[in-house]
């Protein structure tokens, strides 16, 4: 048995948030955030709406882009760091809940930026084992609500969003998922994090920016030179490349170094900012609904955040005929 990518959907917030925004609160301009980021606006959730509340509505559309039944889901996969709750209950039960499944595993990955590569890893392996035949991964963040808006240094980078996928068992190879790597080093836990409840700190995220851009543009750039080689494949047999979307200079100094074609890049940062585990299935959803993304296309996925984490994937666009 393999495992398909089947379907993408997306929730894009309603609220826009310009660079403006920021110029009128804190010492920055449009300028420095354009030039070091890439980043021209950001989605912000409304106050309303949890991060549960932005995976469902992605969740919706790639059930129905799949054309299976809410009965058929067997597994729901959450990645956030920016859950409704402290820990339980997880968001992946919250979104099950609100979706009405029937009473299916649920739970949430805590990868960072990573996020959605972890859980699509997840969901491969348990539809190649057999135990489960349609999982729902979700990558969903109102990131807004953990984001500390008196650090220019941070604040200006993040938006929410959220996103989703079928992943369904299949018996035909030329669907599969090829490969999904996934890695962590904890010994660089400092670079980004988010304080706990006993630090005597609010819980915002921190970020040491300089050295996660140089240790992201290595990470970034050798994961995919080792999924590449591993499976015999090179950057031709690419249709597209969707690095998750922190900052334009590190996409382009990765896609520079691993010599990728600008018609292979995707870019989606300069609109809604870095959506951590949301970021990549934003991205692959804007590619399917501007046409870009076709059934059987070779997607490469590269991936890096908090933990440190990071991961690849390699697979076929495969919505059901
Ligand atoms: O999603 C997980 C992974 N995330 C990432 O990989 C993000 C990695 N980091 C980055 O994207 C970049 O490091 C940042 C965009 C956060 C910062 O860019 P940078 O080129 O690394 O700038 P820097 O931190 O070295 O700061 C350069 C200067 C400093 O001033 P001095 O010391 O040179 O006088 C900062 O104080 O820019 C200053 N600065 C700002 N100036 C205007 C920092 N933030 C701002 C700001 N507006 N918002």
């Amino acid at each position: 048995m393999y495992a398909s990518f089947r379907s993408i959907g997306a929730y894009i917030p309603e609220d826009i948030r310009t660079n403006q925004w920021f110029i009128d609160r804190m010492d920055t301009s449009d300028e420095w955030i354009v030039k070091r980021t890439g980043i021209n606006q950001r989605r912000i959730a409304a106050p309303n709406q949890m991060t549960s509340d932005l995976g469902v509505e992605a969740a919706k559309i790639a059930i129905q882009r799949a054309g299976i039944a809410l009965s058929d889901i067997d597994l729901v996969v959450c990645a956030t760091i920016s859950p409704d709750y402290m820990c339980m209950p997880s968001t992946a039960c919250l979104i099950a809940d609100k979706l009405g499944l029937n009473e299916p595993m649920s739970f949430d990955i805590s990868a960072a930026c990573t996020g959605f590569v972890y859980a699509l890893s997840v969901a491969k392996a348990f539809v190649e084992s057999g135990m489960k035949k349609n999982v729902l991964i979700v990558g969903a963040e109102k990131l807004s609500s953990i984001v500390d808006y008196t650090d220019r240094t941070t604040c200006m980078l993040f938006g929410d969003g959220a996103g989703a996928a079928i992943i369904s068992a299949t018996e035909n190879k030329d669907e599969a998922i090829i490969d999904v790597r996934c890695s962590a080093d904890g010994g660089q836990k400092d670079l980004l994090l988010t304080p706990g409840v006993e630090s005597g700190e609010k819980q915002y995220m921190q970020m040491k920016g300089n050295e996660t851009f140089k240790v992201a543009v290595r990470t970034l750039t050798s994961d995919v030179v080792k999924i590449l080689e591993n499976n015999n494949m090179t950057n031709d047999d690419i249709d597209l490349f969707i690095p998750h979307q922190a900052n334009y200079r590190i996409i382009k100094a990765v896609g520079d170094a691993l010599e990728f074609k600008d018609e292979q890049k995707v870019l989606t940062v300069d609109k809604y900012g870095n959506t951590s585990s949301a970021s990549i299935p934003m991205a692959i959803n804007d590619c399917y609904e501007s046409g870009r993304l076709k059934a059987g296309d070779t997607m490469l996925l590269d991936a890096f955040g908090g933990g440190l984490t990071w991961g690849s994937a390699l697979l076929k666009f495969a919505p059901k005929k």
